[in-house]
């Protein structure tokens, strides 16, 4: 890839086409903030499957010309194009945002060939595989750099110094902060340097590298197998409008049903009609909220999918509807291998229309899955999508209300699935060694198509893998972690990286799915997953059970605690999400997201802010009595003492059992329901709300949780004020017939209880 001299430029209208001595190039200037690199090494423009409507944003550009390049400017930026397609950035005030480095690569490797295979000869996992790659992009490090993003990767929050590949990977051993690829493939990162901040998604789905600094400190290194050179720079004022503008471009997820804030009791498996009815009832005899139960693969004819076990489910739907009236949705595993079996419909008809994916003879590619020999489905033929969505419409139509996409990296049990199995891309073949990283968002979309198909309801699907613009169609859980204190600690710095990768609707199974849990880390797992915008206990097959009433009182009070919290913060968390949908922005933050200035912050990831008022500070170690605890600036209220504390410094926590730490900035108001054992089960028709300090202001949304009539105008959005002790509701859109009668105000430790009317008017909440 070597470019040579720049020979000329032209502007037409915001895409500056480069000419270099060995090859051509592009500039797309998409927003005043947003810039696109492009070289088409395998298609002549953009070939994405994360950016499905590419956008621009009209912008005025200025273009001149200096030695040795050209500079392109918008109100905001200036973009050098140098010699070799070097791609430097400033602002408009002159400060080097980000430059390409001027260097060739250079590591030390480690140990010679013939040492390395000793090694893996004893079992170490090393790499073998050359460095060198088709795509490579070099940026110079400043010094000052911190990493965040990538999406579903484990480690520290700040990925400088780490090494990841993006490949779809499913390895249900510990996933530890040394795993370079898990499920999901974002790549997409966020850095942050003292003074600038800007994201740069690499829009190329084949196998990708990314190394930040880990192999030379000079520089940090991207490279693609194949495909494109095609990236996208996205600038700001802050973390949060970076965020924004990579969410402009690849997709937010949508409002989901608000009973999927709720909690989620699962297990592989609830193997029978009666175990389902069973945990359902123990669940609500205990007082333990919970609005999902899920049917894992045994409620298949074995593990055939499209089809029930009609000897454990004899009356499926009866079961869902018995279920739904308790107030429980069931929600159904959709793995996406089909079994070969004669007479088995789903294969016939898959096989007959040539819906699987095709071995580089042109015959059905065959691996093993849990239904044993089976066929995947090629969701890049559109027809194939289709019938998948038909198939899966007769599942809701059964009742079910939600789908969990799993194995779709894809899996196989029999061996990788090799790189030329063909793909039918809608008529232009192509091989898994393009395909593999989209095969999730490529099942998402039928699921999701195939979900507004059958249903006026508000999707609920989830996924195990994706690639970046997943967040569409599909939310998703971190797969199979283990029961052990380290993916505890893990999953906070996991999930908060999926937020600022535009996937914030994520969770990690509570209480750990591999090995066996303890009491102690289940009460801890329950008090951290009570904030995870994904809220589900779930646990493997060989595996203790480890429902909240399985190690005894005081365990399953501390669950029940905290699931009840939940339910309180209900509204609160489904204000993140309607504004998740709108800006991208997640529900489950590190504090680096809402501090960023604060150069304390930028490790800390055993913290997390629940929006931009709740800070939890979770006890995240076996024994842990006491915690340190960073209060950013400002005041914080302990939200269990209702005492306050000052910021921007270290206190100690004590952390018994039954507390989580927790904190609500000054200036806050938050607004609560009461407790009930599932969404709806009570008609909400006064308003907690959650205020501390002297000034603060909400937007606060409300309808009716379920449809898209919110998206016709069927909603109130309130404006909550608190001022000068006087507290004032205004209506900014009203299209939802139920607004609350009543308000109830916990205002600094008081608690004043106004009817609609007072509110409106301006009520002084007098000590
Ligand atoms: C996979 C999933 C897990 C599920 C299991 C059986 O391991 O990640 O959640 O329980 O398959 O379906």
């Amino acid at each position: 890839m070597k470019f040579g001299k720049l020979k000329s430029c032209r502007l037409r209208g915001q895409i500056a086409a480069l000419e270099f001595e060995n090859g051509e190039g592009k500039i797309e200037l998409i927003s005043p903030w947003i810039v696109n690199v492009f070289c088409g090494f395998e298609t002549s423009n953009h070939h994405s499957y994360s950016i499905e409507e590419h956008r621009m944003w009209n912008t005025e550009i200025r273009a001149r010309e200096f030695d040795g390049g050209v500079e392109l400017c918008t109100d905001h930026l200036r973009v050098q194009v140098c010699d070799g397609f070097k791609v430097d950035v400033y602002s408009a005030d002159g400060r080097l945002l980000c430059a390409d480095y001027r260097g060739e690569r250079s590591y030390e490797p480690t140990v010679n060939h013939a040492d390395l295979i000793l090694a893996a000869q004893e079992g170490h996992e090393v790499s073998l595989v050359d460095k060198n790659h088709k795509i490579e992009i070099l940026k110079a490090m400043q010094g000052d750099e911190c990493f965040y993003g990538f999406g579903d990767k484990t480690g520290s929050l700040n990925k400088r110094g780490c090494e990841y590949e993006m490949w779809n990977t499913n390895n249900p051993a510990p996933q530890m902060e040394n795993v370079k690829s898990l499920y999901k493939s974002v790549p997409f990162f966020i850095t942050l340097r003292e003074d600038c901040v800007f994201g740069l998604f690499f829009d190329n789905h084949y196998k990708t590298y990314f190394d930040m600094g880990k192999e030379n400190a000079s520089y940090y290194y991207i490279g693609a197998d194949d495909g494109n050179l095609d990236y996208y720079m996205f600038f700001g004022e802050n973390m949060s409008q970076v965020l924004e503008g990579y969410c402009s471009l690849t997709g937010t997820h949508e409002l989901p049903p608000l009973w999927a804030l709720g909690y989620h009791q699962s297990r592989w498996s609830y193997e029978s009609e009666s175990r389902m009815r069973e945990t359902a009832a123990r669940l609500r005899m205990l007082g333990i909220p919970c609005d999902a139960l899920y049917l894992d693969i045994d409620f298949m004819e074995r593990f055939k999918v499209f089809t029930w076990d009609r000897e454990k489910f004899p009356q499926p739907e009866k079961m869902i509807a018995d279920l739904k009236k308790q107030g429980f949705k069931t929600v159904a595993i959709l793995d996406p291998a089909v079994k070969k079996e004669e007479g088995y419909p789903v294969y016939e008809e898959g096989a007959e229309n040539g819906y699987f994916l095709k071995d580089k003879n042109g015959e059905i590619y065959y691996n093993k899955v849990w239904a044993g020999v089976s066929a995947y489905p090629d969701f890049s033929k559109k027809s194939v999508r289709d019938w998948w969505g038909d198939r899966e419409g007769e599942m809701l139509d059964q009742g079910l209300e939600g789908i969990l996409m799993d194995m779709n990296e894809p899996s196989t049990f029999d061996g990788l699935m090799p790189l030329d199995v063909v793909f039918d891309n809608d008529g232009s073949p192509t091989s898994h060694k393009e395909m593999h990283n989209l095969y999730g968002n490529l099942m998402g979309k039928a699921v999701r198509e195939g979900w507004s198909r059958a249903s006026t309801k508000r999707p609920f699907i989830v996924t195990r893998a994706c690639f970046a613009g997943m967040q569409k169609y599909s939310m998703s859980w971190t797969g199979d972690n283990h029961s052990i204190w380290v993916m505890l600690r893990e999953s906070v710095a996991q999930i908060c990286s999926m937020g600022l990768s535009g996937m914030g609707f994520t969770g990690a199974d509570v209480g750990g799915y591999g090995s066996d849990c303890s009491g102690e880390l289940l009460a801890r797992w329950t008090q951290l997953g009570a904030f995870y915008p994904y809220f589900r206990n779930h646990s493997s097959r060989p595996t203790r059970f480890q429902e909240p009433w399985r190690f005894g009182e005081e365990v399953l009070d501390v669950c029940r605690k905290y699931i009840r919290l939940r339910y309180r913060l209900l509204p609160y968390l489904y204000d993140l999400f309607w504004q998740m949908e709108r800006t991208g922005l997640p529900v489950m933050r590190p504090l680096v997201l809402e501090y960023e200035r604060d150069p304390r912050v930028r490790e800390i990831s055993d913290q997390f802010m629940i929006g931009p008022s709740l800070m939890a500070a979770p006890a995240l170690a076996k024994g842990m009595e006491y915690r340190a605890v960073y209060l950013p600036e400002g005041r914080w209220m302990d939200y269990w003492k209702e005492t306050w504390e000052k910021g921007g410094e270290y206190v100690l926590r004590e952390t018994p059992l039954d507390c989580c730490p927790l904190y609500v900035r000054e200036n806050s108001i938050i607004p609560m329901y009461p407790v009930q054992n599932y969404v709806g089960e009570t008609e909400i028709r006064e308003l907690t709300l959650l205020i501390t300090g002297r000034e603060a202001s909400y937007i606060h949304f409300q309808d009716n949780g379920e449809d898209m009539a919110y998206r016709k105008g069927e909603y109130n959005e309130y404006l909550f004020e608190y001022r000068d002790r006087v507290f004032q509701v205004s209506l900014r859109h009203g299209g939802y017939e139920r607004v609350y009668d009543s308000y109830r105000l916990l205002v600094n430790g008081k608690e004043y209880k106004i009817s609609r009317r007072l509110a409106e008017a301006g009520f002084a909440c007098m000590p």
